[in-house]
């Protein structure tokens, strides 16, 4: 069967239709679906009954997946390709993936090999909101000024799990020696201002309120204001799209030309219960001299 491609906005976000991914996928078939992914760089496949088995050998088709051994607890119990995001007691205790993602970001760009694709299926979700926002960061470079865009092309910003941890308030109701130790295995790393997307060739900005600090070269206050500018330029409404989950919807999102951002629009005491696959990257940045901290 013919696989439908349906936009779910202008810039960014397109349906699937078509697909079972409950069954293997073939060769052909996957390759429609990664063009697809590369065009509208946020895909949705709906009503996907999938075990985690099935999960784990559709996101292999893109790539090796992360076993999540730096944060152990959150991994399914068997499968540790899957990361759960949830707001349900993990082993008796309170998740702390209850609050991931609130503000926007491109996963694990504070690392020098960020994850190229991310894949999230939804198992719980709340009676209303729970929902999540999507950037294109080819837009948000594409329509920025010539000058401007020659003086991004050149520079560098520093990404940091720390500028990560210290921004977000939910972050506060973390175990400290637990943050201490997430940031002494995540150095902050340089990553280019602008990434040039190593299939399809296009630029797209890679900067986010979530994880960037500064330009390299620049001191904090010399950064601040362009920053700034670059943050809610890249997240116009124009440039977004936001995701009205429903059970059994996998999303499939491409780090290296968008952000995300998951809203806190939802109570807690209703479940959300997330399966996420960590496609790894391929390198991209590098570690901070010891002078450039
Ligand atoms: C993530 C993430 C968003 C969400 O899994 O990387 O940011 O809406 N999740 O759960
Ligand atoms: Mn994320």
């Amino acid at each position: 069967m013919a696989i439908k491609i349906r936009p779910l906005s202008y810039a960014i976000g397109a349906e699937l239709s078509g697909v079972d991914l409950n069954r293997p996928v073939d060769e052909a078939t996957r390759a429609e679906i990664h063009r697809a992914w590369l065009e509208h760089l946020v895909i949705v496949f709906r009503g996907q009954d999938l075990t985690p088995q099935r999960q784990i050998a559709f996101g292999r088709m893109f790539g090796e997946l992360d076993d999540h051994k730096a944060v152990p607890f959150y991994r399914h119990p068997e499968h540790p390709e899957i990361y759960l995001i949830t707001n349900k007691k993990i082993g008796g205790k309170e998740s702390q993936t209850k609050d991931t993602g609130r503000l926007w970001h491109s996963d694990h760009s504070f690392t020098t090999h960020p994850t190229t694709a991310t894949m999230l299926y939804c198992r719980e979700i709340p009676p209303v909101g729970g929902t999540t926002m999507f950037a294109n960061m080819y837009l948000a470079y594409e329509t920025l000024s010539p000058g401007l865009r020659a003086l991004l092309d050149k520079l560098e910003a520093v990404h940091s799990l720390e500028h990560y941890t210290s921004h977000n308030p939910y972050f506060s109701a973390r175990d400290p020696a637990q943050i201490a130790k997430m940031h002494e295995l995540s150095p902050p790393v340089a990553q280019p201002v602008v990434r040039t997307h190593p299939e399809t060739g296009r630029k797209a900005l890679y900067v986010s309120e979530g994880q960037t600090s500064r330009f390299v070269g620049m001191s904090q206050e010399e950064s601040n204001g362009l920053l700034q500018f670059l943050f809610a330029h890249s997240v116009k409404p124009e440039f977004t799209y936001r995701h009205n989950w429903n059970v059994s919807d996998m999303l499939m999102w491409d780090n290296r030309c968008t952000m995300h951002l998951a809203l806190a629009d939802y109570s807690h005491e209703h479940s959300r219960h997330m399966h996420r696959l960590t496609v790894l990257g391929t390198p991209c940045g590098r570690r901070l001299e010891a002078n450039e901290l």
